[in-house]
């Protein structure tokens, strides 16, 4: 890390955090906590000039091969100063053809297409990378439930990541090895520890703090000309290696294929080259549909199968548990009661409110191969798995 680089790091760390404290506090205080305007003008203007002061040495400096965790982990602090920006409305994307922070804007650009992400922040920066100095790692405010936010999220996508790592592995070494049932017992794991992550969320968030304090960090920001979407806990390679590698959604259908498109560049470049990887291969249950009846009755078919379906069922309760209780407490049920001025502001991806919620309901209802005329499921081949499992118990 560069002088010029550590002393914003340092800011960011310390000053910026307590700016943007000192604001959340002054927007809490009135009747409608969703409006920013006219309030703590010149701590905005005094987060917008520190932020710029540092960032312009950085500019000057360049990109100058100090190795990509490096310039990962600066792009992520000029990502998180510019979607501070953005959420107290210093810059405001609908009334903008070009980002007012240039000098960021250009950092941002310069470092995200010569490292081959997206040039804004992503959730790798605050949550799976984010260096952690004496017990305490990057966030932008002091406040109870962006921690708890951050670390749920964090726990969450590094155990999605363990049992994502885990089935990757099966294609190597095929569904009937003996060792597979080891690797679907490793994937059961880190989906159970999913749950259990989201469950613990669920009872620790409150839900006006992040509506109204937490998520509007994470809209939708522009850098330079473009703008870019807000970050997203699913910016990760692993949940969708679980749902093409057990085949519960499909690369080739149009709704799928495009949320992949869209998140590649929000993913770290291993995570993208994964990615890549999964969609070119087959899927594991298509490899258990496959087989001849004459194995149907082995024991290592009854076995993997049997533990296959127990992988299957508990992605899709992860699915079920996001979009039934984190997003409908979260984001859908406050956003009913808003005012109708803001309601356009509220998503990280940009999509009208319904628009999203019925995407997302179709994702649950791919994952959890519920049963839909509308959109492929794994309905009926879940039934017909199981349907071989217990013909042989009951014979
Ligand atoms: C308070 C907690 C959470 C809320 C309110 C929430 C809400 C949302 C929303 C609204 C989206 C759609 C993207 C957008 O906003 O434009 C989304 C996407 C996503 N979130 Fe969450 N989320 C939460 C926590 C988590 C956690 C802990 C995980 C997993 C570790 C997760 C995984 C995903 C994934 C994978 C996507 C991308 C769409 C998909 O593939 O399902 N979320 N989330």
């Amino acid at each position: 890390m560069t002088i010029n680089s550590r002393a914003f790091d340092d800011w960011i760390r310390t000053r910026f955090c307590d700016l943007n404290s000192e604001l959340e506090a002054l927007y809490w205080q009135q009747d409608d906590k969703a409006n920013v305007l006219g309030i703590g003008d010149d701590i905005k203007h005094t987060l917008k000039e520190e932020g710029r002061q540092l960032i312009v040495p950085l500019l000057d400096e360049g990109n100058t091969d100090n190795g990509f965790d490096n310039a990962f982990d600066l792009l992520g602090n000029v990502g998180l100063y510019m979607a501070a920006c953005r959420r107290h409305e210093i810059t405001e994307p609908s009334q903008e053809v070009s980002s007012p922070l240039i000098e960021a804007s250009a950092l941002a650009m310069h470092i995200g297409a010569s490292i081959g992400v997206t040039p804004r922040f992503a959730t790798a920066h605050l949550t799976t990378h984010n260096k952690a100095i004496n017990g305490r790692y990057k966030c932008f405010t002091h406040l109870e439930d962006e921690a708890i936010f951050i670390d749920y999220n964090t726990k969450g996508i590094l155990a999605y990541k363990r049992a994502a790592d885990a089935i990757i592995k099966i294609q190597a070494i095929g569904i009937s090895h003996p060792i597979t049932a080891d690797l679907l017992s490793a994937a059961k794991h880190g989906l159970k520890d999913v749950i259990e992550s989201n469950k613990l969320l669920f009872a620790k968030l409150d839900t006006d703090r992040f509506f109204n304090c937490v998520r509007p960090y994470y809209k939708p920001y522009r850098v330079g000309k473009e703008v870019y979407r807000g970050a997203n806990a699913g910016d990760f390679a692993g949940i969708n290696v679980l749902d093409l590698q057990l085949g519960l959604c499909f690369a080739n259908e149009p709704a799928y294929s495009q949320m992949l498109v869209d998140k590649f560049l929000y993913m770290m470049p291993e995570d993208q080259d994964m990615l890549r990887e999964c969609m070119r291969r087959k899927s594991l249950m298509d490899e258990f549909l496959e087989t001849t009846p004459d194995m149907h009755a082995s024991n290592w078919y009854q076995k993997n199968t049997s533990l296959f379906l127990e992988v299957c069922k508990l992605h899709g309760t992860t699915a079920i548990q996001h979009h039934n209780q984190l997003v409908e407490r979260y984001i859908a049920k406050p956003s009913a009661n808003i005012a109708q001025q803001h309601l356009d502001k509220i998503t990280a991806s940009g999509p009208p409110l319904s628009v999203l919620l019925e995407e997302l309901e179709k994702l649950r209802d791919r994952r959890a191969a519920h049963q839909r005329d509308d959109i492929r499921t794994r309905f009926d081949d879940i039934k017909q798995l199981k349907s071989r499992l217990s013909e042989f118990k009951n014979g």
